[in-house]
């Protein structure tokens, strides 16, 4: 190698070194700099309430058999009437909502959890179910599954109304949507599903309201009428639907103020300007729904505090007087909300009903709730032997649909045996030392104090026989 060449590697070694040893410098003060600038942060003092959030609520264990009884009413429903599930996120774009169910609507404008995340991104808590369901469907291609599409769900919807009875902030709704039929036998069987939901479940008096909005445009002459008319009683009208008269005047309607009502109540109803095809629409769903004996009233100022309906609107309110404050559940026809979503022509329909208020309704009318299978067999174990084994013993019979109750915790046969007397089992299995060791369980019966010794291993048998197959207790792990 030459000397030039090596001078020259040797001066840009240094100069390497020089330049790394910056670098560590630059870091480390950096680092330095940053470390002060996250000195430990002051964790600021919340009040700690044991409270949930206002207008959300626990349900309770005890709470759960009605619940239970609308999840498996319902279930059963959606079923029957070829419902498939679907379950999405309780969180979406706020656009999503914005644009779909409505800038001028209630629930957009004054009651949607809306937040931006750390992302940046502006989001927002399902205020329902629809918006959501119908990205879901244009975002999964279903518009080639065989019509119609029916779509079912249920969970929490989110929406920050003020508070009080039968109006929460967290509710949960069971939802069922159908796409591809613009058919209105589509809206008599929509309307039938509810009303049979609700007495299904035990509320017999119902009240069934239905209307017709139009399509967008008869709605149009319509909303132009509606105005002029509602321009002329403005001075009466409360400061809300001053405001809506501009950005959304058919919700001037259903506004629940006595003086709006009033001005309402003589205002120009849609159902006299539909265009013919709506009319026929309605005029069909009525004749459907004479058929199927359910009994309705056409309510002129029903609309619906959602902007994406077209055509029917309905709500199943509680028949009695009571109940007839908060609507059960409602719904309705939205033939362009796909399209205006991006998606293709799709006509569809759907309702949701309230499971809150369906719960209190219910209790209300003293309906049924769920009454879950209760253990007819006790296992008892006396020993440190026994104790150990029992855990298995017990897994073998749930394991063969037999449910057992048992109190692990306690020592004394003479506690077991007086929790066992308290679920009024039919038989109480003991299994003690000297059991543990031979294979074998005692089985008392409750009712007439005999016992008799039995070998573990035809344990199951002899239990169901005893219980008669019909009167075995089997539960299914996914229930
Ligand atoms: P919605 O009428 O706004 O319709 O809500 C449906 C039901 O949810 C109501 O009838 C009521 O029982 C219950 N509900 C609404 N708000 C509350 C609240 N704050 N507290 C307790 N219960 C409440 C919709 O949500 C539409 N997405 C239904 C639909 C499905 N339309 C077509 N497909």
């Amino acid at each position: 190698m030459s000397r030039t060449k090596t001078i020259r590697k040797k001066t840009s070694k240094t100069a390497k070194m020089v330049v790394k040893k910056s670098i560590k410098k630059a870091t480390k003060k950096t680092i330095r700099k940053n470390t002060r600038k996250k000195a430990p942060q002051q964790i600021k003092k919340e009040p700690f309430v044991l409270q949930p959030l206002r207008g959300m609520k626990d349900i309770l264990p005890q709470e759960q058999p009605y619940w239970e009884q609308v999840r498996r009413v319902t279930e059963k429903l959606a079923r029957e009437y070829g419902f498939s599930r679907i379950d999405i996120p309780i969180m979406e774009f706020s656009n999503l909502f914005v644009r779909n169910i409505g800038e001028g609507t209630d629930i957009v404008e004054k009651e949607m959890y809306a937040f931006t995340t750390k992302g940046k991104n502006k989001v927002a808590l399902r205020p329902e179910f629809t918006a959501g369901i119908c990205r879901s469907f244009i975002q999964n291609g279903m518009h080639i599954l065989a019509k119609p599409v029916k779509l079912f769900s249920t969970g929490p919807v989110y929406r920050y109304d003020r508070p009080q009875k039968g109006r929460y902030r967290e509710h949960h709704q069971v939802n069922y949507d159908v796409f591809g039929e613009q058919d209105p036998i589509l809206d008599a069987q929509i309307i039938q599903i509810a009303s049979r939901t609700v007495q299904d479940l035990g509320i017999k008096s119902i009240q069934i309201q239905v209307n017709s909005i139009g399509c967008p445009t008869c709605r149009k002459d319509y909303r132009e009428l509606l105005i002029n008319y509602l321009e002329s009683k403005k001075s009466k009208l409360c400061q809300d639907c001053k405001r809506r008269l501009k950005t959304n005047p058919l919700r001037v309607l259903d506004c629940k103020e006595d003086k709006c009502a009033q001005v309402s109540a003589s205002a120009p109803q849609s159902i006299s300007h539909l265009c013919e095809d709506c009319h026929t629409h309605f005029k069909t769903l009525l004749e459907y729904l004479d058929e199927l004996d359910l009994s309705y009233i056409i309510n002129p100022q029903l609309v619906r505090g959602l902007d994406y309906y077209t055509k029917t609107v309905f709500e199943i309110w509680s028949g009695s007087e009571e109940g007839k404050k908060l609507s059960l559940g409602g719904g309705g026809r939205y033939d362009k909300l796909i399209e205006s979503m991006g998606g293709h022509e799709m006509p569809a329909i759907g309702f949701a009903i309230g499971m809150e208020r369906i719960v209190e309704e219910m209790k209300r009318v003293q309906a049924k709730s769920y009454s879950p299978p209760r253990p007819k067999v006790f296992l008892a174990q006396l020993g440190n032997l026994a104790k150990k084994k029992s855990l298995k013993l017990f897994a073998e019979l749930g394991k063969n649909g037999i449910l057992i109750a048992e109190s692990f915790g306690r020592g004394s046969l003479k506690s077991q045996l007086k929790v066992a007397n308290k679920l009024k089992v039919s038989f109480t299995l003991i299994l003690g030392q000297k059991e543990s060791l031979d294979e074998t369980v005692i089985v008392k019966n409750m009712a007439t104090g005999v016992q008799e010794t039995v070998s573990m291993n035809k344990l199951v048998s002899i239990i169901k026989k005893k219980l008669k197959t019909d009167n075995v207790v089997v539960y299914h792990h996914n229930k």
